[in-house]
C-alpha cells in the first residue's frame, strides 16, 4: 500500500514536470517564428544593401551625411517580410560611430522602411 501511494506521487510528479515543461517548450516554441535569429554573414549583399538603406534613409530624413562603412552585426526577425536589426558602422564627418538600425524589408513588393536608428552606441 505505501509502495503504491509512492508509486501514484511520483506518476504524479513526473506528469506535472512533463505538463510543466512542455508548456514552457509551447511557449518558446510559439515565440521562435517571431523571434530573432542572429545573421550569420554580414558581407551578405542583401545584409550589406539593408545596412547601406538605413544609413542612406537616415541621412534623407535628418538632413545628415553619414557614410555607411561596414555592417558588424546583426539578426532578422519573419514579420510580413523580414525585420533587420543591423549594428552599422558609419563614418559621420571624422567620427566613426555603431549605430543600431532597424529596417523593415518586404522584398516582392520592393517595400523597405527605416524603423528605427540609434546611436552613436
Ligand atoms: C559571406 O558572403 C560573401 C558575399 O556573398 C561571400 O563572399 C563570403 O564568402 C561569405 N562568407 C561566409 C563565411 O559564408
Ligand atoms: C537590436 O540589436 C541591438 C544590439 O544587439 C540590441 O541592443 C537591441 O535591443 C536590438 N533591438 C531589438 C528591437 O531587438
Ligand atoms: C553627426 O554629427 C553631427 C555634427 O557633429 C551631429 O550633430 C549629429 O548628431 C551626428 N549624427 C549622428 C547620427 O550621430
Amino acid at each position: 500500500m505505501e509502495n503504491r501511494h509512492l508509486l501514484s506521487v511520483t506518476v504524479l510528479i513526473f506528469l506535472l514536470t512533463l505538463i510543466f515543461s512542455s508548456s514552457s517548450m509551447t511557449v518558446h516554441g510559439r515565440a521562435l517564428p517571431g523571434g530573432w535569429a542572429p545573421i550569420i554573414n554580414v558581407t551578405d549583399p542583401v545584409v550589406v544593401d539593408i545596412g547601406k538603406f538605413a544609413v542612406d534613409e537616415h541621412n534623407k530624413q535628418h538632413e545628415e551625411t553619414l557614410k555607411f562603412a561596414k555592417v558588424v552585426s546583426g539578426e532578422s526577425q519573419v514579420v510580413a517580410g523580414w525585420n533587420y536589426n543591423l549594428t552599422i558602422t558609419a563614418t559621420n564627418g571624422s567620427a566613426e560611430d555603431n549605430y543600431v538600425a532597424i529596417v523593415w524589408d518586404k522584398p516582392w513588393e520592393k517595400f523597405r522602411q527605416l524603423l528605427s536608428f540609434d546611436g552613436p552606441i
